[in-house]
């Protein structure tokens, strides 16, 4: 009989747990925006990068709030390639260590970009042949090194200019425009399943270089290119004004049966920050939250870093900054609760 009922002592405190999670009832911490992205459906992640990870109560909180990370720069050719087919993957990898050990899932980040190229390659003068072979072996040991770690890729990385046209890239220069269905098709070979993206700013409202991406998407997907989404960096400045015209923007790649994601949001403004300003951040992170969340296969969010601390926009854009939800001191500023709000 006692037996018994200690099997149902047991059985209701399983269910207890079953309803409650691990945490049980003893607990009442706040849900972090993981917690609440995964009741969507959603991820929401934070990039990061390698020399911060000296820094406790910074990573603690990377650790805790997100599920996924993003090396803001560990992945990138420079990084990873350093001398021609001598590949160093130790970055990355401390990111995708970290990750593992926090229960997060890992975008990759990126493998054709024009930015930050190691010397070698931008340094001289390549024929089409030299150069596709480079490229391929780049992206394929790059992509094999990490399948099944990175549950993304962004594959190629800023590939038009605002007017819809191609960016005047050495790849683009060298190998012309079929260089993104090349590469594309070398990283699916690679990773068969892994997600395969393009990625870009100012691609967040309709416009030129969006409708660059609609139609390159459309052409690809009825060629059987392999491409899976559309990264949205979202690397938005309260002087430009909310790109209204995101949810609409996100639903007509949802329709191409494409996934979409923000995948580098920050929120700049011109310092110093005032109460009135950070309101209306706050309100756009409120904002593309739900657009996203509005959005069948809008998958997750990511802010190119969390704090302040540690946001790339001061070194960048001159006079401004104070762009992410978290102060430099690790203090959620009103776009914090305005996320949490949006995700509740
Ligand atoms: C930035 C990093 O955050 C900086 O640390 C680095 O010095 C330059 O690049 N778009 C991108 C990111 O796709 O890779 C860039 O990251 C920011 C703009």
């Amino acid at each position: 009989m006692r037996k018994n009922r200690l099997a149902v002592v047991g059985a209701l405190a399983a269910v207890l747990v079953a309803v409650t999670g691990p945490a049980g009832v003893a607990h009442d911490e706040p849900p972090t925006l993981a917690d609440l992205a995964q009741r969507h459906g959603r991820y929401f992640g934070s990039a990061t990068d390698n020399p911060e990870l000296t820094d406790a109560p910074y990573v603690s909180l990377l650790g805790s709030e997100f599920d996924q990370i993003t090396p803001g720069n560990g992945m990138k050719w420079y990084a990873t390639e350093p001398q021609q087919g001598v590949f160093d993957f130790s970055q990355g990898d401390e990111i995708v260590d970290l990750a593992r050990a926090n229960h997060q899932k890992v975008r990759g980040h990126t493998l054709v970009w024009h930015s930050q190229l190691p010397d070698w390659l931008t340094g001289r003068e390549w024929k089409a042949g030299e150069l596709r072979a480079v490229l391929k072996k780049h992206i394929q040991t790059e992509v094999r090194h990490y399948r099944g770690k990175v549950f993304a890729w962004d594959v190629v990385n800023e590939a038009f200019n605002e007017d819809g046209t191609y960016r005047d890239t050495i790849f683009y220069r060298t190998l012309g425009p079929g260089y993104i269905a090349d590469a594309l098709r070398w990283a699916h070979q690679a990773d068969p399943r892994v997600k395969l993206y393009l990625n870009d700013y100012n691609i967040e409202s309709v416009g030129p270089k969006s409708d660059a991406y609609y139609r390159l998407a459309k052409e690809l997907r009825a060629q059987g290119v392999p491409l899976h989404g559309i990264g949205l960096q979202a690397h938005l400045a309260l002087q430009y004004g909310y790109p209204a015209t995101l949810e609409d923007n996100l639903r007509r790649f949802s329709r191409l049966g494409l996934e979409t994601a923000l995948t580098e949001v920050d929120i700049r403004m011109y310092l110093p920050a005032d109460e009135e300003k950070l309101a209306t951040q706050a309100e756009w992170y409120g904002d593309l939250t739900e657009a996203c969340l509005a959005v069948r296969r809008c998958v997750g969010i990511t802010l190119w870093d969390y704090t302040d601390k540690y946001s790339w926009i001061p070194a960048f854009f001159e006079g401004e900054g104070a762009a992410l939800p978290w102060d430099e001191e690790l203090r959620p500023k009103p776009a914090y609760y305005a996320i949490r709000d949006a995700l509740k």
